[in-house]
């Protein structure tokens, strides 16, 4: 595919994967991007997923027709697009591999080279030049490991953005890029908001056309969306005023009263989703409470903790640094209901959340009393 008149995609989509990362469900597969700019001298940006090794270095050698890349530009060590350097390597090997020190020690690591006699090691802010596309390399570390780079052609006004502003899903998946891009977001680059806003400082005082991410489509159009979206993310805030209600329900009391609390939200004309803990995607329901102004808890009490998987989705949520948002508990317990202490001091170390005064006990099952406090609930949640 051609993304410009010298800027062809080399990249495979996978249609068969059924766990990215080997955790994050995947339905439409996911795409490893890698482009070729064709100039005087000809670098190819990253490889791709070591299964398709193959495929890739064919996508190159048809797009080449008969010529040969000068350079392989490693963006990102992670083995989804550093997984072939080695075979690029031993099929040109007249081509420089052109990366940052970091990302050098991890080539070592994974291939046990150094490729000493044709590295090419470049620093932040550097300029490369091609004949008439001039490259700059900004890094962008943790975003999403230390070594990664994102690269400007400034020729082109192109951003190949590395992981940034990738999705998961192939590039022909037919479905909307802010749902699953905000879920691999937040899954996977979430914790590092700061280092997303770094770069996004960087990228404001360039003048882009197009981005092309190492997963998912090429951006061209309606630019100000995507990066208005990452600048959100990254800095924490609401997306959306509603309301993220994560349950998790043994025997479908605690399910009864965080359906009832939706339904009143929703009676209110605010918006609300709902995820069960134990049967949804984790990553959606992540994503979900990141993506709304607030979030309610709703679990058991559990050998006197937390059930599993809210322990689970509270860890999520924790260590991606879940801040600044209103937060609400609805627990339950036979005999001695303590959720709601356990899910606040799990937020202990959060930044800036406010917990709703009205919380909901439940003993056992829902009483009317617990519907009158779930109505209080809604009120206080509707009306803030
Ligand atoms: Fe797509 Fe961090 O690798």
């Amino acid at each position: 595919m051609e993304i410009t008149k010298d800027i062809i995609s080399v990249g495979v989509n996978d249609y068969d994967i059924d766990l990215f990362e080997g955790q994050y469900a995947v339905k439409n597969g996911m795409a490893y991007n890698s482009y070729v700019i064709i100039d005087e001298k000809i670098a190819v940006m990253d490889t791709v997923d070591k299964n398709f090794g193959e495929k890739w270095l064919s996508n190159i050698e048809k797009t080449l027709a008969g010529k040969k890349p000068d350079y392989l530009v490693v963006q990102h060590m992670e083995p989804d697009h550093s997984a072939n350097i080695k075979i690029f390597a031993e099929a040109y090997p007249d081509a420089k591999i052109v990366s940052n020190e970091k990302a050098f020690k991890m080539i070592e690591l994974y291939f046990g080279e150094s490729y000493e006699d044709r590295r090419v090691v470049v620093s932040d802010g550097e300029s490369f030049c091609l004949g008439k596309h001039h490259l700059t390399f900004v890094f962008a570390p943790m975003v999403h490991w230390p070594e990664v780079m994102m690269t400007y052609d400034s020729t082109d006004k192109v951003l190949f953005s590395a992981d940034g502003f990738g999705k998961f899903g192939t590039t022909d998946a037919d479905e909307d890029w802010t749902d699953e891009a905000r879920r691999y977001y937040i899954g996977i680059v979430g914790k590092y908001g700061a280092q997303v806003q770094a770069v996004l400082k960087k990228a404001a005082a360039l003048e882009i056309k197009t981005i092309c991410p190492l997963h998912g489509p090429v951006l061209s159009e309606n630019l100000g969306h995507y990066l208005g979206l990452y600048y959100t993310w990254s800095a924490y805030k609401a997306e959306t005023e509603g309301v993220a209600i994560a349950y998790n329900s043994v025997y479908g009391n605690s399910k009864k009263a965080a359906v009832m609390l939706c339904d009143m939200i929703k009676a209110k004309g605010k918006d609300a989703e709902l995820y069960d803990l134990a049967r949804d995607d984790k990553a959606q329901a992540i994503a979900a409470a990141f993506k709304f102004s607030k979030l309610v808890l709703a679990g058991t009490t559990y050998n006197n903790g937390l059930f599993p998987c809210m322990k689970e989705f509270v860890d999520g949520l924790t260590e991606r640094n879940y801040q600044s948002r209103t937060v609400a508990f609805i627990e339950n317990g036979s005999w001695a209901p303590t959720a709601a202490k356990h899910l606040k001091a799990a937020f202990e170390k959060s930044k800036n959340i406010t917990f709703c005064e009205n919380t909901v006990t439940i003993k056992a099952s829902l009483s009317k009393e617990n519907e009158e406090q779930l109505k209080k609930l809604a009120d206080e949640l509707c009306n803030q």
